[in-house]
């Protein structure tokens, strides 16, 4: 049978994902309708957070989560460098500046240190974004203390199922005050595209609903000037504005067949780390970074990253995709930094000396296949094409 190519990443579909899916198309509501609701139901108490507001994809939920805070123009937010752009972007959005950081080698994420550092020079900030980068929560309680009250909206989108340091789940708020969530085929679950963010405070929670439906509010006990209209069930008052970031119910149902699989999915994803780890670590050239045991057991495992050094190897890192490739192996480069991003490099002051631990990552970087439903056979197959590339 022919070898299937092996993306880095890949949603999980199975039988009970696809009838839910049809349940939905065969029902009366396909937009904003129950399944959402028992979505966010399902997701809030899997998390342990107060509420959970569902919305069209990642991107928008850090949008909405930026304007929830309040960030406006002339706010400041900070933000690690060593992120997708979208995380950096939010703040944007909303007419603020995005202050971009270096990150830990440790957790390859925001470290309080760092946060310190940069409200030293920006006491002004009114919100942290960490990025719990590639499912690893580690520092967030240090972190929430460095943010000294300032919002903060932490980046969960690689980190559903993933645990911090003291026990709790991602996405249960107890080092941030909310959490934004991605389901983008690759990630923990997939709604195909979608996102959400958690969080217990039941304002911003009211201001997420609100905004991710035109700003309009519907419920009449919050109208503002009540009395210059006649009451009615087709009133509604639009009190901000919003946009159309609704999540449909044919996603909600995906998401509520998939988060019954999240544990399964994870559990799947753990042995296939623990298996890279044994048989990859001690490979000379190749690092395997957040592969310390404590930290893999933490981790929501989103990605399994390598850095190499090509350098050594006297291969450059695109001769190593594309022989990579060749054998059916697809591999991606988690991230650009941002600051190296034309759009950003034109309104930052920074260069890429400020931030060395992501500059110094990034060359090395190299996310391999690692999906819960690859097979043993496929594991083993991606082992042995690696030692190939480095022996
Ligand atoms: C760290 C991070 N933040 C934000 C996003 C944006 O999520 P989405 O693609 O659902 O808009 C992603 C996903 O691509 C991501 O990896």
């Amino acid at each position: 049978m022919k070898q299937r190519f092996l993306g880095y990443g890949r949603q999980t579909i199975d039988d009970a994902d696809i009838a839910a899916v049809v349940d939905v198309l065969r029902g009366d509501f396909l937009t904003q309708g129950p399944a959402v609701e028992r979505f966010e139901t399902a997701l809030a108490d899997r998390v342990g957070a107060k509420h959970a507001i569902a919305v069209a994809n990642g991107t928008a939920a850090l949008h909405l989560a930026c304007l929830a805070a309040g960030l406006k123009a002339g706010d400041v937010a900070v933000a690690p460098t060593m992120t997708f752009v979208a995380t950096a972007n939010a703040p944007l959005y909303c007419g603020a500046r995005t202050e971009l950081v270096d990150i830990g080698r440790h957790n390859l994420g925001l470290t309080a240190d760092i946060l310190r550092a940069a409200l030293a020079s920006h006491p002004e900030t009114k919100a942290v974004l960490p990025v719990y980068f590639a499912g690893l929560a580690d520092g967030a309680a240090e972190l929430a203390a460095a943010a000294d009250g300032r919002t903060i909206i932490a980046d969960a989108c690689h980190a559903l199922g993933g645990v911090y340091e003291d026990g709790g789940p991602v996405g249960s708020c107890q080092h941030c005050d909310m959490s934004v969530f991605s389901f983008h085929p690759v990630k923990p679950i997939t709604t195909a595209e979608g996102g959400a963010v958690t969080t217990n405070d039941s304002e911003l929670a009211r201001r997420l609903q609100i905004l991710r439906n035109h700003g309009i509010e519907r419920d009449p006990a919050r109208f503002v000037d009540q009395a210059d209209d006649e009451a009615g069930p087709w009133q509604h008052q639009q009190q901000a504005l919003g946009f159309n970031y609704r999540m449909t119910d044919i996603q909600a149902a995906l998401g509520l067949a998939q988060l019954d699989k999240l544990d399964a999915m994870l559990a799947r994803r753990r042995q296939i780390a623990a298996y890279y780890d044994a048989r990859l670590g001690n490979l000379e050239n190749i690092v395997l970074p957040q592969s310390e045991l404590a930290a893999r057991a933490r981790s929501g495992l989103h990605l399994y990253l390598l850095h190499i050094d090509f350098a050594a190897l006297g291969i450059t890192r695109p001769e190593a995709m594309t022989q990579l490739r060749d054998r059916g192996i697809g591999t991606q480069v988690h991230y650009i930094p941002v600051h190296r991003q034309p759009f950003h490099r034109d309104r930052i002051a920074g260069t890429p000396g400020d931030f060395p631990v992501s500059e110094q990552y990034y060359r090395g970087a190299l996310s391999i296949p690692f999906f819960p439903s690859m097979t043993d056979h496929e594991v083993e197959f991606t082992v042995a094409a690696i030692k190939d590339l480095v022996q």
